[in-house]
Order: C-alpha cells, then sequence, then structure tokens
C-alpha cells in the first residue's frame, strides 16, 4: 500500500461570540464557574439560518484552497458530525457540490466528538488502498440547535463551528504521514451523553464522562504513538477534542506532553465536538504553533462513548 498524507487544513467559526457573562443573564452560573471548571472564556453559536453544511462548506473551502488542488482534484468528501439539522440529505453531498467538486462519494460520519479522528482514519485507508486519491475530511456542528438553553450544565460548554483537512497521497518514497488509527469505544456508557427523542437536547453526566476521559484515554493516545513509531516526547503539538481544558490538561501531564505543545482552542472556541481538532489545528497553524514536518497527536473521544487517535505529519 502506498502512504496518505494530510496536505493542508482550514477552519471556520460563526460571527456571533457569546461570553460567560452573556451565559450568566440566561442561566445560574457565573464566569470564574465556567473558566475554572471548564476553561472557556467565549464561543461562537451560528446564526438561526446558518447550516452544519454552511459551515462545512465555509471551512471545506478553506481547506482546499490551502491544499492548491483543483476541486476535481477531490473523488471523496466525508463530513463528520453528529448535530445535522435533518438526517437526509446527507451533509457531505452538498459541501461537495458547492464547492465545485463534481461527483465525489460522499458521506457523512457520526462519531460524536471523536468524529473527526474516525474520518481522517478511515480518508488515509481510502487512499492507502487506492479507493480515493484525495479526500477532503470535514468535522462541522451546529450544536447549538442540540441544545436545552435553561440547562447550564450544557449550554456553557458546546459551541458550533468547522474544521477541516484535505488528505492525499505521501510523496513516492516517503513514509505514510498519517499513521495508523486506534479507534474504540465503550458502549456500555453510552447513556452517559445523549440527545433523547426527536426534540430532546443534549444531556450528559458530566462527571462520570469526566472520570473516563482522565483515565481511559491516554492508554489510547500511547498505543497511536508506539503504532506511528514515535514517543510523547517527539510530539510537538498536541490537539485532543477540545472537550474541557482540565480534562485535557490531565491527559497531557500523564502523557508527559508540555503544556506549551497541547492545543487549547477551547478557550474561544468552546467545545465543538467533531471540529473541535480541525478548529484547533487551523488556529495553531494561523498562530504560527506548528512545526511543519514534525508528528503533531491527535485524540478525539465523546458520546458513545467513541475514541479515536492517531499520529500525522504536519503540512
Ligand atoms: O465533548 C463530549 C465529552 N464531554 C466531556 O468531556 C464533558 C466532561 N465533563 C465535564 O467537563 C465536567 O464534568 C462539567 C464541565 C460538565 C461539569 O464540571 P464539574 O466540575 O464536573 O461539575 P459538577 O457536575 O460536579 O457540578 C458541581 C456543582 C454542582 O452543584 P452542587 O450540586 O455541588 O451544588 C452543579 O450543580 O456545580 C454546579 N454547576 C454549575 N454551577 C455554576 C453545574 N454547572 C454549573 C454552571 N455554573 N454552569
Amino acid at each position: 500500500m502506498s502512504g496518505s498524507r494530510v496536505v493542508a487544513f482550514g477552519g471556520y467559526q460563526p460571527d456571533k461570540v457569546v461570553t460567560n457573562d452573556d451565559l450568566a443573564k440566561i442561566v445560574d452560573t457565573t464566569d470564574e464557574w465556567i473558566r475554572s471548571r471548564v476553561g472557556i472564556e467565549s464561543r461562537r453559536i451560528a446564526a438561526d439560518d446558518e447550516t452544519v453544511a454552511d459551515m462545512a462548506t465555509a471551512a471545506g473551502g478553506k481547506a482546499l484552497a490551502a491544499s492548491g488542488l483543483p476541486p476535481s482534484g477531490i473523488d471523496l468528501v466525508i463530513v463528520a458530525t453528529c448535530s445535522p439539522e435533518v438526517p437526509l440529505p446527507n451533509v457531505a453531498a452538498t459541501v461537495a457540490h458547492r464547492l465545485g467538486i463534481a461527483a465525489p462519494g460522499a458521506y457523512d460520519l457520526n462519531a460524536a466528538c471523536a468524529g473527526f479522528c474516525y474520518a481522517l482514519g478511515t480518508a488515509s485507508d481510502a487512499v492507502r488502498a487506492g479507493s480515493a486519491r484525495n479526500v477532503l475530511v470535514v468535522g462541522a456542528e451546529k450544536m447549538s440547535s442540540w441544545m436545552d438553553w435553561t440547562d447550564r450544565s450544557t449550554c456553557i460548554i458546546f459551541a458550533d463551528g468547522a474544521g477541516a483537512a484535505v488528505v492525499g497521497p505521501a510523496g513516492d518514497g516517503e513514509p505514510s504521514g498519517i499513521g495508523p488509527v486506534v479507534w474504540g469505544s465503550a458502549g456500555d456508557l453510552a447513556e452517559k451523553i445523549t440527545v433523547t427523542g426527536r426534540n430532546g437536547a443534549i444531556t450528559q453526566e458530566g462527571q462520570a464522562v469526566f472520570r473516563w476521559a482522565t483515565t481511559a484515554l491516554h492508554p489510547v493516545a500511547l498505543e497511536a504513538c508506539a503504532r506511528a513509531g514515535v514517543t510523547p516526547a517527539d510530539i510537538s503539538a498536541f490537539i485532543p477534542h477540545q472537550a474541557n481544558l482540565r480534562i485535557i490538561e490531565a491527559i497531557a501531564r500523564r502523557l508527559g506532553i508540555p503544556r506549551e505543545r497541547l492545543a487549547d482552542d477551547i478557550v474561544h472556541a468552546g467545545n465543538t465536538s467533531s471540529a473541535s481538532i480541525p478548529l484547533a489545528l487551523s488556529r495553531m497553524a494561523e498562530q504560527g504553533r506548528l512545526q511543519p514536518g514534525t508528528p503533531a497527536l491527535l485524540l478525539g473521544f465523546g458520546a458513545g462513548l467513541s475514541y479515536a487517535a492517531q499520529v500525522i505529519t504536519l503540512p
């Protein structure tokens, strides 16, 4: 099999900034509580008429432009999302059409907050196996449309946005730039994060998820490193799902990865589920915090409960 690599990223956030003080006007909370317990200072919330497909198209278009490929160079589009407005049509075919990508394979994938890493893993496998040349992978979420704005335990956490990556073949003779994905699930904990019913809202048992995330996931990250032939000391950037700053700082500590290498996009983006990893990557790239050619560790986790990790070589 040939190798695969991440060619480029792109991110998109809606215009509307919602601060902790804004939320304190609608639920019984404080800026201090949210900062100290979750690490969020502000988040972006989509306009009422802004859809998951709109945000996915914006992020996908940026990644495509940054890749230098024409739309015709893409033959598979995967959108990771758990918050589409409707189950049909899928988001991916609309995104492809809007970006002028003619007749690609197109499907949505739901592994909740782990979705981007699942999509990246399947995109990499498709390129390596020869069933696609270049793949547009998007994580896009409008979590706000599935939120109960009177529930202070969830409405302060989740947010909206999209991030994307273009995956293509590794150069001739070059090693693969996307390591094997290490993925799994804990269906016995499925009830810990749910949306119940068609008109339901996200609910979660925060403490149970917190305990799971801070104890079960660092071995997954370590295995992803081992399978890519690196150690945590080699990792120049650690980009976990931006669930809660306390959770991801705890995982980084367990891995021995220094704080300055940890993505902390949650501070101004909130928890955007499957969008959080590519959004954080895009932000770190903009800030000059990524070193091209070095290994970065991605770790997605959330409802399911599902998780996935892989090491990529930064473009
Ligand atoms: O992305 C998907 C994966 N999800 C996660 O990774 C989420 C994991 N869990 C968490 O991030 C945290 O558990 C939360 C941020 C959800 C909650 O933080 P916590 O430190 O675990 O708080 P808690 O649920 O133990 O609640 C502590 C107290 C409670 O009050 P009492 O019973 O001690 O009087 C809550 O009612 O804090 C209260 N509380 C709040 N107070 C002010 C809960 N939410 C708020 C709030 N503002 N927004």
